[in-house]
């Protein structure tokens, strides 16, 4: 590849060509402020905070935008670069709700971050603000017009990640807006309720619908017996919320501090998953040997269940039709767990911490109940747990580990990594290969279906005389690229599919902690985190396959009875219809 040989800061620098500024800059250890870049999918040059000065040139440039040319003298911290920068900062801010005490991203807001480091103190230019609306009818995420900035980061990710493009600019210079198509509520649009929109504002312009004081009230009422359950992300990345580095292990000190705030159980999803993989593999054998749909698609996602809902009706009989773990845990909390304990469902409240916001649409559905009972009642995120922890001023870094209530609570390996991309895959396999052979197979990592590239496919050899197929892919795009392969005939020969609605899957949820644009310029954190599960997997549970759990051998032979029985499609099975697009 050809070399560019330019000027720094009036240090001499050769960078492939095509390198832009910012890179070169980063690559020489030079800071330069960004807001509205995102690697690799909003390059748009929209807010100018990167503006750099070029030796010669009549304007400035955005650095992020401009490609390096050879002989240019760049100057990344000129008193005319300061300056502007500043200028763009206070305009940006003379347009924003600076409510910034209130706004639940405060100490995680980008643009505050910047005020800060570029040193405003005052604000010029006051005057009339663009933006008045705040759109709360979805049941997932807010939007907020008088926080956005225009970085239509959020544009960019709903369109080119998740293939879902229901955001957009509409109106020019002072009446610009980013908005769903035709001024509707998102409610009212194709969105899928994933929250990539919102783990990608740099503010506090996109936010999950919050649950938290309604978990409060469930706590606080004396009639209630208030049961949570915590999904397999959760654990990956909520320490962050508390000063952990990306990728640090969550799960005793989560588990500790749910009892602290109250809940009179403390259960595990990864039970769920264990039950799901039970349900799911069952099912997938039986469409083997019966000749049912083929290839059949896990059904764990709500995101990814919206979107083929919505985008790909016409493949809807591919979907496994089990219940996702959140919804099996409370399906089984409110018949299992409530008949067991004598408790009415109707006094029982299950709240599930989950990584993902379209859970909160999930809840909702009015088809996901147990004879009449709703099987989850609050869903909140990781975020939300996090600041019930710090309302209750729980000093979680002092928490001892601790470990989730005893049956519900018990879970395996194969449960764990359900978190990453790939890990239901693999949970499958591993037990389907176990039933299939007769045998308990030690040889249980099955690397080939792990890790972030967008479309994996792989041949697992269950059998001696059985190939599966499989696919697996996460987020909206490459979900759609499989779709198309599917719906054209092309993937007849697959037996069995894995997709999440987000990129990484639920450990890269729309529910997890905030993490800056410029920190994932260097971290991958769908990898750091997943390798938390992977970790809880190899070396933190005694059982790695979902058919060992002890529990939930258990709960076959005294309640359920056969997978995918009478019983336990009754409570654990649901069906999927066709959703409008809206527009
Ligand atoms: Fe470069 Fe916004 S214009 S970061």
């Amino acid at each position: 590849m050809k070399e560019i040989t330019f000027k720094i800061n009036g240090q001499d620098m050769t960078v492939p060509e095509g390198t832009t500024i910012l890179e070169a800059a980063k690559l020489n250890n030079i800071d330069i402020p960004t807001l509205c870049y995102l690697k690799g999918i909003n390059e748009i040059g929209a807010c100018r905070m990167c503006l750099v000065e070029i030796k010669g040139a009549r304007a400035l440039q955005a650095a992020c935008v401009y490609p390096v040319a050879n002989g240019i003298e760049v100057l990344t911290n000129s008193p005319k670069v300061r300056k502007a920068r500043k200028v763009n900062l206070e305009l940006i801010l003379s347009n924003h709700n600076r409510e910034c005490t209130i706004c639940v991203r405060s100490e995680n807001c980008e643009l505050q971050a910047l005020a800060k480091e570029i040193g405003v103190s005052d604000i010029p230019f006051e005057g009339e603000k663009s933006g008045t609306l705040i759109d709360n009818k979805s049941t997932s995420i807010v939007r907020d017009e008088t926080k956005c900035i225009l970085c239509k980061r959020c544009v960019a990710v709903c369109a080119n990640v998740q293939n879902v493009a229901v955001l957009g600019s509409v109106g020019r210079g002072f009446t610009s807006q980013v908005q769903p198509v035709f001024g509707k509520s998102l409610a009212d649009v194709g969105c899928i309720n994933c929250g990539q929109c919102i783990i990608n504002c740099p503010v506090g312009a996109l936010t999950e619908k919050s649950d938290v004081q309604r978990v409060w009230d469930a706590i606080e009422d004396p009639t209630k017996t208030v049961i949570v359950q915590t999904a397999p992300a959760v654990r990956s990345a909520l320490g962050e919320e508390f000063g952990y580095p990306i990728g640090t292990r969550a799960t005793g000190q989560m588990a500790a501090a749910l009892r602290r705030l109250g809940f009179d159980k403390v259960f595990d999803t990864d039970f769920a998953a264990d039950v799901t993989i039970m349900e799911e593999g069952t099912e997938l054998l039986g469409r083997l040997n019966n000749g049912g749909v083929l290839p059949m698609i896990t059904s764990c996602s709500p995101g990814w269940i919206k979107y083929i809902e919505t985008y790909y009706p016409e493949a809807l009989p591919h979907l496994s039709s089990c219940k996702s773990p959140q919804n099996m845990a409370g399906a089984l909390l409110k018949s299992h767990y409530a008949e067991t304990n004598n408790i009415d469902p109707k006094d029982m409240v299950v709240v599930s911490v989950m990584p993902c916001t379209a859970k909160k649409y999930e809840i909702q559905r009015p088809e996901l109940n147990v004879d009449g009972n709703q099987d989850v009642d609050i869903s909140i995120t990781t975020r939300e747990l996090a600041r019930m922890i710090k309302e209750a001023r729980i000093m979680y870094t002092q928490l001892p580990d601790e470990d989730f209530d005893a049956y519900y609570g018990e879970s395996t390996g194969a449960a764990v990594i359900f978190g990453a991309t790939g890990g239901v895959m693999e949970a499958a396999v591993r037990t389907l290969a176990d039933i299939l052979n007769n045998k308990d197979i030690q040889e249980i990592d099955y690397v080939g279906v792990r890790g972030v590239e967008g479309v994996k496919t792989a041949t697992v050899d269950v059998t001696p005389d059985l190939a599966v197929k499989v696919v697996i892919a996460h987020g909206g795009s490459n979900i759609n690229t499989v779709m198309k392969q599917l719906v054209a005939g092309e993937l007849a020969d697959t037996h069995f599919i894995e997709l999440m609605g987000c990129p990484g899957g639920c450990v890269n949820g729309g529910g997890q902690p905030i993490v800056s644009a410029k920190t994932k310029m260097d971290v991958d954190i769908r990898a750091e985190r997943a390798k938390v599960l992977y970790d809880e997997d190899s070396k933190h549970l005694k059982y790695r396959k979902s058919h060992q759990n002890p529990s939930v051998i258990k709960l076959y032979e005294e309640y359920l009875g056969e997978p995918n029985g009478h019983k336990a499609h009754h409570i654990l099975h649901t069906t999927y219809s066709q959703k409008p697009k809206l527009y």
